[in-house]
């Protein structure tokens, strides 16, 4: 195969063939790898230009209803469990518009009981108010009703995040159980776009029975959601959870899903061109420098953790999350160097909303 003739064909093609995709997903030379990376960051630098925009990410519970069979907070997992206080979460916020971060993700463990709902609803309206509506909110809160998506929206709230975690329903009940359905997670999707939020999905990369033809449908899935922002990450056992039995944890094996989710984030990149792409958290806990050679692979988005350090330890998803003993504000330091070491620029004060948003046919009409 010719990579560079390749990526030109699927360039801003928004559905490009899955096969294609899957071989590009299983390369083998390291120097067709590296100009994979290469062209989907220049295209990402052309379209939105050299700048990484920052969340500040506010883990402020780890109470979770629900037993996904890979997380390290699932229910049935016997950790000490917190939930921020109002205060302690408005302290964050303040601590993400006086460092200028412009957004601010609240996310937590997953519960749909009424006290939850009115609970964010009432912090969503609160960073609003404090900050004169200055930092953009994004909501990782799960599964909820239309109602509910609705109501956080019309309080401030403009983006949200729900990955898919895999776009392929057999794979999706292997991971989840069984009450928790696959098309439940695509409908949460569809009201969040019926409610007016930029929707954010993702996938796990590496999972145990993934094949590349499964990544190259979650490509296309994205494509076909119509979604505007993607944050996706390689998948980290957590020892203590039923999916770590069935996963391999070789140091080769945890490079294949590093290497995996780079390339993934670079098609995506190359075939949609305007998303917002986060470089996660997880790349980071394979590499230090994950996050950076996320950005170099076509992401524009990096999430901060602000997560007061008394709860970092508390809301461990997988093993080597980063940063787990670390400041806020050491976070921050470390991070404009290392951004701006990779020759990009922090976009300061910006909310950096998915330019594709503002395209879609049923926003801009
Ligand atoms: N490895 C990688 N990502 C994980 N997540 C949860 N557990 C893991 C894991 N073991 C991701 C899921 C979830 C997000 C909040 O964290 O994709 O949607
Ligand atoms: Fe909490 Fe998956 S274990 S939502």
């Amino acid at each position: 195969m010719n990579v560079a003739s390749t990526i030109r064909k699927i360039m801003g093609s928004g559905r490009p063939d899955g096969d294609i995709l899957a071989s590009l997903l299983s390369l083998t030379d390291p120097s067709d790898e590296e100009r994979l990376f290469k062209a989907a960051c220049e295209v990402k630098r052309e379209r939105l230009g050299p700048v990484a925009h920052l969340r500040g990410l506010v883990e402020f519970s780890n109470v979770c209803a629900r037993n996904c069979l890979y997380c390290g907070i699932r229910r049935d997992h016997a950790i000490r469990r917190y939930a921020m206080s109002a205060e302690e979460i408005l302290s964050c916020a303040r601590f993400a518009l006086e460092n200028r971060y412009g957004s601010l993700v609240l996310q937590s463990g997953e519960r749909d009981d009424p006290e939850f709902v009115e609970f964010v609803d009432d912090i969503v309206r609160e960073i609003k108010r404090q900050g004169d509506g200055a930092l953009g909110i994004t909501l990782s809160c799960g599964e909820q009703s239309e109602e509910t998506y609705r109501r956080w929206f019309e309080s401030g709230a403009h983006r949200y995040l729900l990955r898919i975690e895999t776009s392929d329903p057999e794979l999706y009940a292997r991971l989840h159980p069984a009450d928790q359905g696959f098309e439940r997670r695509v409908q949460c999707l569809r009201s969040l776009r019926a409610a007016g939020y930029q929707v954010g999905t993702g996938v796990m990369i590496g999972l145990p029975r993934q094949t590349a033809e499964h990544l190259a449908n979650d490509i296309l899935f994205f494509s076909q959601m119509d979604i505007d922002m993607i944050g996706m990450g390689p998948y980290v056992l957590h020892d203590e959870t039923p999916l770590a039995a069935e996963a391999v944890n070789t140091p080769g094996e945890r490079r294949r899903r590093l290497s995996l989710a780079l390339r993934m984030i670079a098609l995506a990149r190359i075939v949609m061109p305007d998303l917002n792409i986060a470089a996660s958290t997880a790349l980071q806990a394979l590499d230090t420098g994950g996050r950076e050679l996320g950005l170099l692979a076509g992401a524009n988005v990096v999430m901060p953790n602000i997560t007061p350090r008394e709860y970092r330890g508390d809301y461990l998803l997988y093993e080597g999350k980063p940063c787990v003993g670390e400041d806020a504000d050491m976070c921050r330091g470390c991070l404009e160097r290392r951004i701006n070491s990779i020759g990009e620029k922090v976009g300061w004060d910006e909310w950096g909303d998915s330019r594709h948003f503002f395209k879609r046919k049923d926003i801009s009409s």
